[in-house]
């Protein structure tokens, strides 16, 4: 499968910032709890996007680990080096496409990651092996990715707004079948935990604006429900419509993130 994906920038960042303001769990402490991450750690971030996870890593462990983030997309490759700049450097950034074979020796890396992004792959079992491969024997492998029942509130509100079958999405259409499958073929001890963060919204603007930026992310993904940006615009406010119906009647709409995160040793 060929999946055609760019992830804007600003449309990353307003998920990322309404899961924080929403939600009441922080996502990062739960994947540094399941880490256990040890300093001076060879740390390989695989689709990195802007850094969070980068970020993440390196506060912890305050700055004693060698990082490597890589990702196709510039844009977001450019704001993880702002913030590489901010941190003094600390990271090595690259331009990296996990359909690829990875730039990296094989047994360099204590742990490879690879959060919210893995389902973009073309070919699975290709970028698992090539994670393994790069991985020492020991080392640890991370990936998240959205559950089949992630965020139900919120394909139920697009479904009763455009009257249409909300279509396959490539996270958790096969996260926690396909890939965790492959995973557990290529890896010796594999465990599937799960996050829950739900995310309160009073008014319907900020669920609105979660909406848009979910959508515009990947329009090719959405082309049953609209294709021009005038149909995309109806979509949004027949959304916004059915949504603040939906807080008249309940007094909230509560949209449960529910994230499988894979940790496989190899
Ligand atoms: C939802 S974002 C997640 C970014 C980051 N890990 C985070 O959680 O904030 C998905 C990322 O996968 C990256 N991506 C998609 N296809 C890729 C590929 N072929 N090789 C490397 N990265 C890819 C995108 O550019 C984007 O940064």
């Amino acid at each position: 499968m060929t999946i055609d994906y760019q992830e804007t920038t600003k449309d990353l960042q307003t998920r990322i910032d309404i899961h924080q303001r929403y939600g009441s769990r922080d996502i990062d402490q739960w994947m540094l709890d399941l880490l256990k991450l040890e300093r001076g750690m060879q740390i390989l971030d695989v689709g990195c996007g802007s850094g969070k996870q980068l970020l993440a890593f390196h506060e912890y462990l305050q700055g004693e680990a060698q990082i490597t983030g890589g990702d196709v997309n510039q844009e977001l490759l450019d704001q993880a080096r702002e913030r590489n700049a901010a941190a003094g450097n600390p990271w090595e950034i690259e331009e990296l496409d996990f359909n690829s074979r990875l730039p990296y020796d094989d047994n360099t890396y204590d742990l490879a990651s690879c959060c919210f992004a893995i389902y973009y792959a073309d070919d699975i079992p290709f970028t698992v092996g090539e994670m393994l491969r790069v991985l020492r024997p020991g080392g640890t492998l991370f990936t998240t990715g959205p559950m089949l029942q992630n965020k139900r509130t919120f394909y139920e509100l697009i479904g009763e707004a455009t009257g249409k079958p909300i279509p396959p999405m490539p996270g958790s259409s096969r996260y926690d079948s396909e890939i965790l499958g492959t995973i557990r073929e290529q890896f010796s001890e594999v465990d599937l935990h799960i996050f829950e963060n739900p995310l309160d919204f009073e008014e319907a603007e900020p669920f609105v604006d979660y909406t848009r930026a979910s959508l515009s992310e990947d329009r090719k993904l959405w082309n049953s429900l609209f294709e021009t940006s005038e149909d995309f615009e109806k979509v949004i406010s027949q959304i916004d419509q059915v949504a603040q119906a939906r807080i008249e009647r309940e007094g909230h709409i509560v949209m449960t993130k529910v994230v499988g995160g894979i940790v496989a040793t190899k």
